[in-house]
């Protein structure tokens, strides 16, 4: 293991590191399979993008990226990130992303929402939770669903994907929601 931050039995977090940016994650953002629903995959994936991306986190209070690690051959299959943090109205947003195509449908995005949220309540003292996911992004929006979060609302035809306009489902847990709950855990 290498700098882990919040572990459960099978995966741990840890900061995004430097060397991540030349390993497969640069691929990630560039396979169209995988940024169906995102923002993502929209011109091709540049080293000094994801630079930019990695320099303005890495020294940012307000956003933080954490890679998703599972234990067994430290294998770095995804990232999740802690965005917008907002310390007076102790709110913030989380995105998600699963490079590793093999490992959708395994619980381990459910999981690392759960994780990061239980970090974000229990130790950043945060007090909402939000996430937004396109509305054909039935995976990302159960993996909320598990992790606790509830749909609020959506915002109308917010992305273009696939040839046309989708809304985005607008999800949020709020700390009353969370105590006492099991969430998501793998
Ligand atoms: C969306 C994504 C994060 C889901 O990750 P995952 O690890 O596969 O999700 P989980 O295994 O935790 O699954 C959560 C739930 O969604 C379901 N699910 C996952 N992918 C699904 C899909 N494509 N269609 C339908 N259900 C799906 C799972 O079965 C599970 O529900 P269940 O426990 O009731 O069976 C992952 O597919 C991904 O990173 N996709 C590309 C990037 C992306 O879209 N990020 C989110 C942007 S908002």
């Amino acid at each position: 293991m290498h700098h882990p931050f919040l572990n459960t039995n099978i995966f741990y977090l840890r900061r995004l590191e430097k060397e991540d940016l030349e390993s497969n994650y640069f691929q990630w953002l560039n396979d169209q399979n995988i940024t169906k629903w995102m923002r993502h995959g929209i011109f091709p994936n540049s080293y000094e993008s994801m630079k930019n991306f990695y320099d303005s986190q890495a020294m940012s209070k307000t956003d933080v990226v954490f890679a998703i690690v599972l234990k067994e051959q430290d294998r770095h299959i995804g990232n999740i990130g802690l965005h917008s943090i907002n310390y007076v109205f102790r709110s913030a947003e989380i995105g998600i992303i699963i490079g590793e195509t093999d490992c959708w449908g395994k619980g381990y995005a459910a999981a690392a929402i759960s994780l990061l949220s239980e970090h974000c309540f229990s130790r950043l003292n945060m007090n909402r939770l939000a996430a937004g996911a396109v509305d054909k992004n039935i995976g990302s929006i159960r993996a909320f669903e598990k992790a606790g979060f509830s749909r609020e609302g959506i915002s109308r035809q917010a992305y273009f994907c696939e040839g046309q306009y989708h809304d985005c489902v607008n999800l949020s847990l709020l700390h009353s929601e969370w105590l006492g709950k099991d969430h998501g855990s793998i």
